[in-house]
């Protein structure tokens, strides 16, 4: 397993599973650290099979997990606890995101790890604060998002929508991870380990933030919910408008900024060759406001235009333009476009699963000029024992034996 990278030379102990714990794993995986990923065995850890696919890796699993070493474990097992113990000795950072108190129960509690380590970075993450009322709950992404602002705010005005992707699991591991890189920073510089806590639903507290601006200058009513318009206030043009060839996804989204003095409309104004609109000109659209109140006016003239483009036309003129306006692209149109396999961008990549084949997933969003991620595709279940359990902790083949005959590994 490729090393390099930023966290090269630092060791993760990872107990996670399904997306929000794994997809934090993986990042530090991409970024150098070497993962060791615990998992059942026989039977993996929670995401890795389907019940209409046993045996098979999931896909949701191949997204999550690449760049990781998978060991099996019993942890239940008195033997299976001790190989974690010794590996709690030999590794910088332990991220677990099981259901409250599972950790404790198995009797890998923060003290404990740090009697072994002293330096550890202990990373959990739960669903609700471990110091609120709501600490013992279990939650999935949907239970972060109904308690967490966001759900409050999207969707009709009648009736509340959630969001189709796992916002709350992998926003919530990525601010993880970071908290366990600034961790190790200070364990740099000042010598100490410490625990790191984080819940799903105080991450989407805070990634909610904006929605305290319509809070307080709408009179603390509850949110407002403006299905694809601009949640902050009342101002046009903005919507997810139908276009050419007006298939389920062809739509592109276009907004003009409301900040005063902006542009933006008379640039849409002309782009779409209609100038006898613009704010100057038409007094029913002088301001973002005005927009809002005369929507027919501008939504009209919008969707006019788009009969006669499609989105990627659509969002090329406009932005040229400078106008805001983003093709609705699904992960079809992101998986078959090469812009995103660019060797500079990498922001899909191919691996080769023993399973499943090549498969193209997405990668490292971020690009940094010292570090290029080597991609490898998510372990088999296992696959790391010998290795780890051989190399790291100096079992012989014959005690490998005996633990695999046991189940403890
Ligand atoms: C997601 C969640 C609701 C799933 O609940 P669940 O299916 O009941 O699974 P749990 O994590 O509670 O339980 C896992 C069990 O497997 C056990 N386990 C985990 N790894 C093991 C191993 N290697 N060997 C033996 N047992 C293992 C745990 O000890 C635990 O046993 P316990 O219930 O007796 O304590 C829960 O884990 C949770 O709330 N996690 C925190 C929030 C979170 O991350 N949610 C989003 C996931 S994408």
């Amino acid at each position: 397993m490729a090393c390099k990278g930023p966290l090269s030379g630092y060791r993760v102990l990872d107990m996670t599973q399904f997306e929000s714990g794994t997809s934090c794993t993986e990042t530090l995986a991409w970024l150098g650290a070497e993962v060791l990923k615990v998992e059942r065995p026989g039977r993996g850890e929670l995401g890795r099979y389907s019940q209409a696919e046993p045996g098979v890796d999931t896909y949701g699993f191949l997204v999550m997990n690449m760049n990781k070493k998978s060991i099996t474990c019993n942890a239940k097992s008195p033997e299976g606890l001790e190989l974690l113990k010794g590996l709690v000795a030999k590794c910088d950072v332990i991220v677990e995101n099981m259901g409250p108190g599972s950790m404790d129960n198995l009797g890998l509690t923060y003290e404990a790890c740090k009697e072994i380590n002293p330096k550890i970075i202990y990373a959990g993450l739960k669903g609700f604060s471990q110091s609120g009322p709501y600490k013992d709950y279990p939650a999935f992404d949907p239970i972060a998002t109904h308690t967490g602002v966001m759900v409050s705010a999207t969707g009709l005005p009648e009736r509340p929508i959630k969001c189709g992707i796992s916002v709350a699991d992998s926003g919530t591991g990525q601010m993880l991870a970071l908290s366990i890189i600034a961790a190790l920073l200070q364990r740099e510089r000042e010598g100490i380990g410490q625990r790191v806590d984080i819940a799903m639903q105080d991450f989407m507290i805070g990634l909610s933030r904006s929605q305290w601006e319509p809070y307080y200058n709408n009179g603390k009513v509850p949110n407002r919910r403006v299905a694809n318009g601009m949640p902050l206030e009342d101002v046009g043009p903005s919507d997810t408008y139908p276009c050419k060839p007006f298939g389920l996804n062809d739509y592109v989204h276009i907004y003009c900024s409301r900040a005063p003095g902006s542009k933006q409309w008379d640039n849409l104004c002309e782009a779409i060759g209609r100038p006898d609109l613009k704010q100057d000109v038409c007094p029913e659209m002088a301001t973002p406001r005005l927009r809002f109140q005369n929507r027919e006016i501008c939504d009209t003239a919008i969707k006019d235009w788009l009969k006669d483009h499609d989105k990627f036309e659509a969002m090329e003129i406009l932005c040229k333009a400078d106008v805001p306006a983003g093709a609705l692209l699904s992960v079809d149109d992101i998986t078959n476009d090469p812009q995103y396999y660019a060797p500079d961008r990498q922001m899909m990549v191919e691996v080769e699963h023993p399973q499943r084949g090549k498969v193209k997933l997405p990668g490292f969003a971020p690009k940094m000029s010292a570090v290029t991620v080597e991609y490898e595709s998510s372990p088999a279940l296992g696959g790391s024992n010998g290795e780890v359990y051989g190399g790291l902790l100096g079992l012989s083949d014959e005690k490998l034996a005996e633990l695999k005959e046991k189940r403890v590994i």
